[in-house]
């Protein structure tokens, strides 16, 4: 105990050597600077460490996307939510300790991650370069001796154009994407290959311009085609002017008001003006008045409709794809075959609804039953659009930017094969009153749904489908509603709260009073067990969801500090991670509230004497354990490490899906530090401790990767390994090394027979070899003695998937 004492002080000691070099060569905290000179660097650690434009309108710097993922940017410094202009690393942010961006002697400026990955960096050539500058535009310059410019922010805009700055041939906006789950988003401003500005939509699959109107040509959008310039300006005045003669101004043109042009995540084209009072922004024009115009809002097969604010749906014998974002679309629950021997197709109408663009056939002033015809003979054919006055028929091979908008003349009438139709139909008629239609009845009624809405048996049948679209939307609503409550990131709820100007979404964390917390407890009665922070308490609030209660020792924040920090930890939510439902600061109280569990630990299901867990649920936590710690590395915004992986860390639920518990923690006590980086509050647990806990390494994710494998062997195994130690005079650590060198030696061979001797001989022998395997082999990897060696967690899981 004495030697690990020993080597946490040494750990501290050496950070602070690490700190204090840091801090020489950097930006001198005194008055206003606005350069950064060559051999310099900026660093996340020192919040001093930014630069501003001299008249004091833009910063530079490292900027908090949470509290431990950064972005090398550019801000407004005086708008109320920091607003950023320009983004060096947007789509890949930097970790919160060790980062840092410096501009070499040989003038290269370079970003790096924690871990010294370089994320960024500039090539402006050689050593000619003297130093950066952050100018009043808001243009970030890389100079030479003489002045000269050798590089600029301006030439590489990210979402957003300032007054002055270009959009040139190569320069274009790109929108944000807010879910940060693929690198940037699919909307660009830019010039087309007609050198027209234009608003593209660039997916995956299919790309579109949208603005101006697509439907029109360009002498008919007053716009100038072919001019090579390609230039277009937003000047000081709010009048935004480029080549192609796209002109528009600011409602409150004129000097003096800070502005911002800014392709938002759901496609809308935005100039914002700031409002000096409040220091919030207003738009000052918007290239749509009408969201449900922009492309891709819905994705395939979606439908774009204001209720009255514009949301997605989907056509009938649809179901949305990915309820987080809707542009997946929507994909259809049957399949359409086609040919001789196909199903028989018949079609479901939905009114005053178009689909722009993907047709296969357009045929003028022909008849509704033509058109039906049409569409059946064609295998391509998915639906058809009819348009009435004039009489259209647009024959559809796929179905992209949907919208539904009152007033609409015409109507699209979808595809779906009959047998659908009845298998739903009886479906619903199960579910409401015990409906159920004859077989003759249901045909009539199929043939008529595209023709005579007004027979009687139609309204019946619409009665119902209604009943049952209206079900499935409520289902539908009620599943993306719960998604998006529990991630803050939705993509669309934020693009709809776009619209009404930047909202912040309240989720299910709360802060609770001491009082309420103590009534919920019954003053602390019922004690669940107690941790190394702290003793857990059952509870059950007055909505009558049952909680565990953290009172936890040892934390020495403030209380607004101690709950912003903690509601980070709120935000986290994922199957395999124990929920945290709130906070309580309070004097010198600090408690958590947490999900309860139903099911114990697996400690004690593990090595209690409840008897042994099976198989197949050990492999279940294998595999649900690499999936919470995967989301906490690298599925959410703020990197997570545990620190303190172990059985008694993972709770099992009554399917025996497990649930991490206590993560957040090593941040959460090392806070309260005053040097930052340092984890020597933060202690793991012998047994399950990396070797380079005990180095002066800084810590990465990789300690719980090794924790992780110590688990994975406990589950084959059946014991605790660090107390296979304990009679011979060795330490847990050679003990596991001793593993892990012998199952590597065993995995070469051919004869398998050694598995039978180290699975737990409690399962007497009821267990699936290619699984013990597989996780034999995985925790070897995971306990590497060298972090850099163990696979990340994504792999992991990647591993498991691909055994299933
Ligand atoms: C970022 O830092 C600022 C102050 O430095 C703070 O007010 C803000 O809450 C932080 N944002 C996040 C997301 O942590
Ligand atoms: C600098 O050069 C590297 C490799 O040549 C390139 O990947 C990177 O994008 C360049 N950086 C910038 C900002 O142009
Ligand atoms: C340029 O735009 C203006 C107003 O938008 C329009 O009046 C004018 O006709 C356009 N010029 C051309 C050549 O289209
Ligand atoms: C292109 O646009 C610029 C600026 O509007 C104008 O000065 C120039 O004459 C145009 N070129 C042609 C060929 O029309
Ligand atoms: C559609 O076809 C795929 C493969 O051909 C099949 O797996 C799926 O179950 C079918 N779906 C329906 C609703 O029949
Ligand atoms: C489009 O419709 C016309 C008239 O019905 C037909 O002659 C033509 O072959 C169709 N084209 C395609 C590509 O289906």
């Amino acid at each position: 105990m004495h030697t690990m004492a020993a080597s946490f002080w040494f750990l501290n000691l050496t950070f602070l050597l690490i700190c204090s070099f840091i801090i020489a060569p950097t930006v001198a905290d005194v008055g206003r600077v606005n350069y950064l000179h060559k051999g310099s660097s900026l660093s996340v650690k020192h919040a001093s460490d930014v630069i501003q434009s001299l008249d004091g309108t833009f910063s530079f710097g490292f900027y908090n996307l949470s509290s431990t993922a950064f972005t090398l940017s550019i801000w407004f410094t005086n708008s109320a939510d920091r607003t950023i202009a320009w983004s060096a690393n947007r789509d890949r942010p930097v970790h919160g300790t060790g980062s840092k961006v410096k501009l070499n002697k040989d003038g290269s400026m370079v970003l790096t991650d924690y871990d010294g990955t370089v994320v960024w960096q500039i090539n402006a050539s050689s050593a000619e370069v003297n130093h950066a500058e952050l100018m009043d535009s808001g243009n970030l310059v890389v100079k030479d001796r003489g002045g000269n410019i050798l590089w600029q922010s301006f030439d590489h805009p990210t979402d957003t154009l300032l007054p002055n700055q270009p959009i040139t041939a190569t320069a274009k906006l790109v929108s944000t994407d807010l879910s940060h789950t693929h690198p940037s988003s699919y909307y660009a401003l830019r010039f087309d290959d007609q050198y027209v500005l234009s608003l593209v939509y660039d997916g995956p699959d299919i790309s579109f311009n949208y603005w101006p109107n697509p439907d029109h040509s360009s002498w008919m959008n007053y716009r100038i085609s072919y001019n090579r310039s390609r230039r277009a300006v937003l000047d000081n005045i709010g009048q935004f002017v480029a080549t192609d003669n796209t002109t528009f101004r600011a409602s409150d043109w004129g000097l003096e008001i800070k502005r911002r042009l800014t392709l938002d995540s759901d496609g809308n084209l935005r100039l914002y003006s700031l409002n000096k009072l409040d220091r919030s922004w207003y738009v000052s024009w918007v290239a749509f008045s009408k969201p449900c115009d922009i492309h891709g809002l819905c994705g395939w097969n979606g439908i774009c409709e204001y209720s009255p604010t514009p949301r997605c749906s989907c056509p009938r014998g649809y179901i949305v794809s990915d309820p987080g974002d809707w542009r997946k679309g929507c994909k259809p629950v049957f399949n359409i075959t086609c040919g001789h021997g196909g199903q028989r197709m018949i079609f479901l109408s939905n009114p005053q609804t178009d689909f722009w663009g993907c047709d296969l056939n357009y045929t003028m002033s022909t008849s509704l039953h033509n058109c039906k015809e049409m569409c059946l003979e064609s295998c391509a054919c998915v639906a058809f659009v009819y348009k009435t006055d004039p009489n259209g028929c647009f024959l559809k091979s796929a179905l992209f930017n949907g919208k539904a908008v009152s007033g609409y003349p015409g109507k699209a009438y979808f595809k779906v094969p009959e047998s659908f139709l009845s298998r739903s139909h009886k479906y619903d008629s199960d579910l409401y009153h015990g409906h159920v239609c004859d077989a003759s009845k249901k045909k009539t009624l199929n043939y008529e749904t595209t023709h005579n809405r007004d027979g009687k048996g139609t309204m019946w049948y619409y009665y119902y489908w209604f009943l049952a679209v209206f079900f499935l939307v409520e289902l539908c609503f009620i599943a993306s509603g719960w998604w998006f409550m529990s991630t803050q990131q939705s993509a669309r709820s934020e693009i709809w709260a776009a619209e009404e100007g930047y909202r912040v979404l309240t989720d299910h964390f709360r802060s609770f009073t001491h009082k309420e917390l103590r009534r919920a407890t019954k003053n602390f009665k019922e004690k669940l067990g107690h941790g190394r922070h702290g003793s857990v308490y059952k509870g059950t609030l007055h909505d009558s969801r049952v909680v565990a209660v953290k009172k936890l020792n040892d934390v020495k924040q403030g209380e607004d500090e101690f709950e912003a920090e903690v509601s980070v930890i709120g935000k986290i939510y994922h199957m395999n991670l124990v929920r945290v439902m709130g906070v309580c600061s309070e004097g010198k109280h600090r408690l958590l509230v947490f999900e309860y569990v139903e099911n114990d630990s697996l400690a004690m299901s593990l090595f209690g004497d409840k008897g042994p867990i099976q198989w197949h649920q050990r492999y279940k936590v294998a595999a649900g354990v690499a999936k919470g710690l995967a989301y906490l590395h690298h599925g959410c915004m703020d990197w997570i490490i545990h620190c303190d992986l172990k059985p008694e860390n993972i709770f099992l639920d009554l399917d025996f899906e497990p649930k991490i518990s206590d993560f957040g923690f090593a941040k959460l006590l090392q806070r309260g530090q005053a040097d930052s980086s340092s984890m020597s509050k933060v202690r793991g647990t012998r047994g399950y401790m990396a070797p380079e806990w005990v180095s002066s390494v800084p810590l990465t994710e990789k300690v719980d990767v090794y924790s992780y494998g110590v688990v994975l062997l406990e589950l084959v195994m059946g014991c605790r390994v660090s107390e296979l130690a304990v009679d011979g005079s060795e330490d847990a650590e050679s003990a596991l090394r001793q593993l892990e060198c012998t199952i590597r030696e065993k995995m070469e061979s051919d004869d398998l027979t050694w598995v039978d001797g180290f699975v737990d001989p409690r399962l007497n022998g009821d267990f699936v070899h290619s699984e013990v395997l597989l996780v034999l082999e995985v925790s070897a990897m995971c306990l590497e003695k060298e972090k850099g060696q163990r696979p990340s967690m994504n792999h992991v899981v990647q591993k498991f998937l691909s055994c299933e």
